[in-house]
């Protein structure tokens, strides 16, 4: 069985960059893992109201992400902070606080920007929100400048050293993710 990865990107940009380098990062590991994207561009906005009958996007977002062992997190920052579309998504999985599906889950979180400092002080913003929420969110950080070598014609990475750099960073999501899936529930 293998474990199963929930990719979700912050942008709902058709050309994001984000959105390629998840799917650079998937390349590294499609061959062990069982990854998806998982859609949040076509949830609406957050409205306690609708919590009565939930819309059916947001209970095949929700699903999605219970279903995974785990999720990485591939995100712009906008404004020095979470995108709305990606807040958005972590909002409606936080309710309601008992069936709040990131409780638990083990995450990593990375993205780009063409700026110098590559997403890092929204990448701190999801940590806290994440966080906060129990995910249990890898060490480590990986902010990436989008430079056009980053990623070749076929959207690998251009560069061994950021391969390496990206592929260890990967690596320690799924020894995370296998061994809390694995691990006995203790008796009570
Ligand atoms: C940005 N951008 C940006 N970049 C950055 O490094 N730090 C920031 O705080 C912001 N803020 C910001 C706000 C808004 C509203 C937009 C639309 C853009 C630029 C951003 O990094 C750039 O648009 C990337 O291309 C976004 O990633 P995607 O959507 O291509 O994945």
């Amino acid at each position: 069985n293998k474990l199963k990865l929930a990719v979700i990107v912050g942008s709902n940009r058709s050309e994001s960059i984000n959105a390629k380098l998840a799917n650079a990062l998937i390349g590294l590991v499609e061959d062990r893992v069982d990854a998806r994207l998982i859609q949040i561009d076509d949830l609406p906005m957050y409205n306690p109201d609708l919590e009565g009958a939930r819309p059916e996007a947001v209970q095949r977002f929700t699903r999605e992400v219970a279903a995974a062992d785990a999720i990485l997190v591939v995100t712009p920052e906008h404004n020095r902070s979470v995108p709305a579309v990606l807040k958005n998504a972590i909002d409606w999985g936080s309710k309601p606080a008992e069936n709040n599906v990131w409780k638990g889950k083990v995450a990593a979180i990375t993205g780009t920007s063409p700026g110098a400092i590559g997403t890092a002080v929204g990448q701190q913003h999801l940590r806290q929100i994440l966080g906060i929420l129990g995910s249990l969110v890898i060490g480590g950080e990986a902010y990436i400048s989008f430079k056009p070598d980053l990623l070749d014609a076929e959207g690998r990475f251009g560069n061994e050293s950021t391969r390496a750099f990206l592929g260890a960073y990967m690596e320690q999501l799924l020894e995370l993710a296998g061994r809390i899936s694995e691990a006995p529930a203790k008796a009570a």
